[in-house]
């Protein structure tokens, strides 16, 4: 809201760091994304609730891309998330630093994650019946499913470390 109003500097986010208002909402949307997958994914495996994965991966798929093309439009048009990083202690001006290279290993997660769980939520609907139950496509949807649940996990984690570097450090 606040750099709506043309302002890229404090105070926009809401956890009290440096973070942006978009920024602190993915931190914190990660904490509730994580689990809610977890969960989906023990109801599949342990309680064959086939159906009710099926919403939860699709439900999550379709709030992370609301998120994500939220924090694009406020990253790319709005908040300048260097100015806000620049009083970090791991943070230096015009060269390579500690802040940049947690970004850039974050990124090596986000990025083959998204079109991953792209990849995986296309192909379970076209593949596996409906409604949802084992069949031909199950070894295939396992074995890209855990890789994009791995990827995810590791997307919030780099993400967070990178949140905690950039914007929490003093
Ligand atoms: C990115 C999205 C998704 C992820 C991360 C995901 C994750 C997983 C994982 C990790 C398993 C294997 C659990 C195990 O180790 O046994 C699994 C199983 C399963 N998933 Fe998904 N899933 C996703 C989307 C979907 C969708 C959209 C559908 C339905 C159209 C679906 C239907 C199933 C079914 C039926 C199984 C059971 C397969 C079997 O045991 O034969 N999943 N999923």
């Amino acid at each position: 809201m606040w750099s709506l109003l043309g302002q890229t500097t404090p105070p926009t986010g809401f956890l009290g760091a440096r973070g942006s208002l978009m920024l602190d909402f993915v931190f914190l949307a990660m904490f509730g994304i994580v689990p809610l997958m977890g969960l989906s994914i023990y109801l599949v495996k342990y309680r064959r609730k086939y159906t009710v994965h099926k919403i939860m991966q699709i439900s999550l798929g379709l709030t992370l891309a609301v998120a994500v093309a939220a924090f694009e439009i406020d990253m790319r048009l709005f908040t300048d998330w260097e100015k806000l990083a620049a009083s970090s202690p791991y943070y230096i001006a015009g060269q390579w630093n500690t802040v940049w290279y947690s970004l850039l290993v974050h990124l090596c997660f986000a990025i083959p994650t998204t079109f991953l769980w792209i990849f995986v939520i296309v192909q379970a609907v076209r593949k596996i019946p409906a409604p949802p139950a084992p069949s031909d496509y199950s070894r295939q949807h396992i074995f890209w499913a855990r890789l994009a649940a791995g990827g995810m996990t590791m997307t919030a984690i780099t993400g967070w470390i990178f949140y905690y570097l950039a914007f929490v450090a003093s």
